[in-house]
């Protein structure tokens, strides 16, 4: 029997040879909903979760759930069950988040480039913590608490200048990237923040990357910020309450992948800061629910190249970005195939592109047209990277919970992808639109329908 990753199987059942999450074998859910489509375990996701749970109980501490990972409202949903927090990083995932219940002070907001408007509605949202990343988001923030009168927890991310493994678009506590406050101003600005009426300087966050398969960069990372408590400390700020030590805990794509687990994470960094007397707070989305998820794909066609298997299947890298951006290895499993002999293959999707692939080179059982396959690794940064590129509907969403499933969102139709747009536009002179009401000459919306 093939077991997905991070899947439960239930041998009895559902048979051998083949997938199954928890008690639901994927045939029948592609059955149900066609193909491609994401497909979740609520039982992995609470695993997880109770697993980091269980590691960080030694301090206090908060688990904020990096929305960007995965942001279906099933799974927000999940994961107010469990008593998390959110991490989010834009007013749509604060709307995504408000909409799945949880509460303003549930959220932390981090993000290198919030608007005006995002900082305004985080505002009336009262969110439980702002991570600002720069001066002049400071003086912004400051100055829109001054106008709306409504006071602000905020911390300060710091970008720890520590060298991490991994793909370097998933690096972000290097020196010189664009995240966090330049380690050698963050304590003046974190003086400045508790100086600023309205605001209250609670703590200090870093998130030094994703996929990280060390703990020592999370080590040296938080030492850097007991640093910098110390100094602020010592000058006399008393409000720190909060050590937000980010996301990025890696997760086993392939065999050979050996992060650190939850425990190994925490026996490493807590001893650190349990004398700081600070609440740890963690932002992990990878580590809930990456391997929670699983995009499941039917070979359309199974054609020769240059020598190569070339297998083209119904997803493609508008479905699951990841093995063509940052070349990301995903393990791929094939439904009812056990005894099969075994070739390598090129497994591509229908997109006009050559850098839609899922793997190239793959060992894989010899496929047949209408195989299913399961692409496992993909409840992060799976669904939320998708888009419509070549004009395709997005896949649908299902989660299932022991033996059962349920479709947490649909399959996008053509008309989704049409919605808002105009083939016949209402043209506005430059110059006399009104800007309040967006209407040109003759009240028509700026590039609307006429009406
Ligand atoms: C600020 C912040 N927190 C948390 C995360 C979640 O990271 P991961 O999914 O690796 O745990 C990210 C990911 O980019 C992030 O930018």
């Amino acid at each position: 029997m093939r077991v997905v990753r991070g899947a439960f199987v239930r041998r009895g059942d559902v048979g051998q040879g083949v997938l199954a999450l928890e008690g639901v074998g994927l045939a029948a859910i592609a059955e149900a909903v066609g193909t491609p489509a994401y497909v979740y375990s609520a039982g992995q996701i609470r695993e997880q979760y109770r697993t980091l749970e269980r590691a960080l109980a030694p301090v206090p501490h908060r688990i904020c759930y990096s929305v960007k990972a995965n942001g279906n409202l099933a799974i927000l949903a999940l994961m107010r069950s469990l008593r998390a927090g959110v991490d989010i990083v834009s007013a749509g995932e604060l709307a995504r988040a408000l909409a799945a219940g949880f509460a303003g002070p549930d959220v932390v907001f981090s993000g290198v480039g919030k608007t005006a408007a995002e900082l305004e509605a985080a505002l009336a949202a009262r969110v439980g913590l702002i991570s600002v990343e720069s001066e002049e988001e400071l003086t912004l923030l400051a100055e829109l608490v001054r106008r709306s009168g409504v006071g602000a927890a905020v911390a300060i991310r710091v970008n720890p200048e520590v060298t991490v493994e991994t793909h370097p678009y998933t690096a972000t506590g290097e020196r010189g990237k664009k995240f966090g406050v330049p380690y050698d101003e963050a304590e003046s600005l974190a003086r400045r923040a508790a100086q600023t009426p309205g605001l209250s300087l609670v703590g200090l966050a870093m998130h030094i990357g994703s996929q990280l398969t060390h703990t020592a960069p999370f080590v040296d990372g938080t030492l850097k910020l007991l640093e910098l408590v110390d100094g602020l400390r010592r000058c006399g700020v008393e409000t720190l309450t909060t050590l937000d030590l980010g996301g990025g805990l890696g997760i086993r794509y392939q065999d050979s992948d050996r992060p650190p687990d939850a425990a190994a994470f925490a026996d490493a960094v807590l001893p650190h800061v349990a004398a700081s007397g600070l609440t740890v707070v963690v932002e992990p989305g990878r580590f809930l629910v990456g391997n929670a998820g699983v995009l499941l794909t039917r070979l359309l066609y199974r054609k020769r190249s240059g020598g190569r298997v070339i297998a083209v299947v119904d997803a493609g890298m508008s479905d699951l970005l990841r093995p063509s951006h940052y070349q990301a290895y995903h393990e791929i499993t094939v439904d009812g195939a056990d005894g099969r002999p075994r070739e390598p293959c090129d497994v591509v999707g229908p997109i006009c592109e050559s850098g839609d692939f899922f793997a190239m080179g793959r060992n894989l059982p010899r496929l047949e047209v209408g195989d299913l396959l399961a692409v496992g690794g993909a409840g992060a940064y799976g669904f939320v990277m998708s888009s419509t590129y070549n004009a395709r509907p997005r896949p649908p969403e299902v989660l299932v919970d022991g033996d059962r499933f349920a479709v947490i969102r649909d399959r996008e139709t053509a008309e989704d992808l049409m919605r808002g747009e105009c083939p016949d536009p209402a043209w506005v002179r430059r110059g006399r639109a009104d800007p309040r009401t967006h209407r040109g000459e003759g009240g028509q919306p700026h590039g609307g329908v006429p009406r």
